[in-house]
């Protein structure tokens, strides 16, 4: 189930979908250019008070190393990780995150992330979190993001989340000038985006992918 990336990270295979988690390029290399580089440092520049939709939480590596980020620029961070499919305990104790991260010492905050479900926790004086049981497809969220890190898997393994009803509620969670950054270029998913009313970039993506998407409300 526990695979290597090529950074070192390691990643899970589902075995529902038979994909993984993350890309086989380096899974925190990855997290870092799509989720942190463009979409938190991005945001941040705005403002340092900030409002993140995690889809979805899995493995739990975004919300880590967003944590990590916010203590390090003292941001204020409020983060819901949605996850309808949690992954055993069992399997988060061997993740290799904190370690390869040099982040031993917030274990027990990562632990907490997994642990806790639909309760919102206060990890650090400012950053709160809460891992929400649910499908994205339950989701009724109204202009209460900054940012959405769009990562469910892939639109050859879960088409219907690609498309546009799923896209529309992402567009309503966030208030306006909010961003949503994901790992996918497709035309398809991008034409769509623009046709909900976001301005789209196309950015240079992770080792292994030419582009990744930011689109803007
Ligand atoms: C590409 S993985 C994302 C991994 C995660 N960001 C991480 O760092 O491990 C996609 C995640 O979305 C979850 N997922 C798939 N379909 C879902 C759905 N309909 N609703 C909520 N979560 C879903 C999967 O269980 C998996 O954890």
């Amino acid at each position: 189930m526990l695979e290597k990336t090529e950074d070192g990270a390691l990643t899970v295979r589902s075995k529902e979908f038979g994909v993984t988690y993350h890309s086989t390029h380096g899974a925190i290399q990855e997290t870092q250019t799509v989720f942190i580089d463009a979409g938190l440092k991005y945001r941040a520049q705005q403002s340092n008070k900030i409002a993140v939709l995690g889809i979805g939480f899995g493995t739990g590596l975004n919300a880590l190393m967003t944590y990590l980020h916010s203590l390090k620029e003292g941001l204020e961070l409020e983060y819901i990780g949605v996850e309808a499919y949690p992954i055993d305990m069992e399997v988060v104790k061997q993740l290799n995150y904190l370690d390869l991260l040099g982040a031993e010492p917030y274990e027990q905050d990562f632990i907490a992330m997994h642990s806790h479900s639909n309760k919102t926790i206060q990890l650090s004086p400012k950053f709160s979190f809460q891992k929400k049981i649910a499908k994205f497809e339950d989701l009724n969220y109204k202009g209460q993001f900054d940012i959405i890190y769009y990562d469910a898997f892939a639109p050859n393994a879960q088409p219907h989340l690609w498309e546009p009803p799923m896209l529309h509620k992402m567009y309503n969670a966030l208030k306006k000038d909010g961003v949503l950054v994901t790992y996918c270029a497709k035309g398809v998913f991008k034409r769509t985006l623009k046709s909900l009313g976001f301005s789209v970039e196309g950015l240079p993506g992770p080792i292994g992918k030419r582009e990744m998407t930011r689109a803007i409300k």
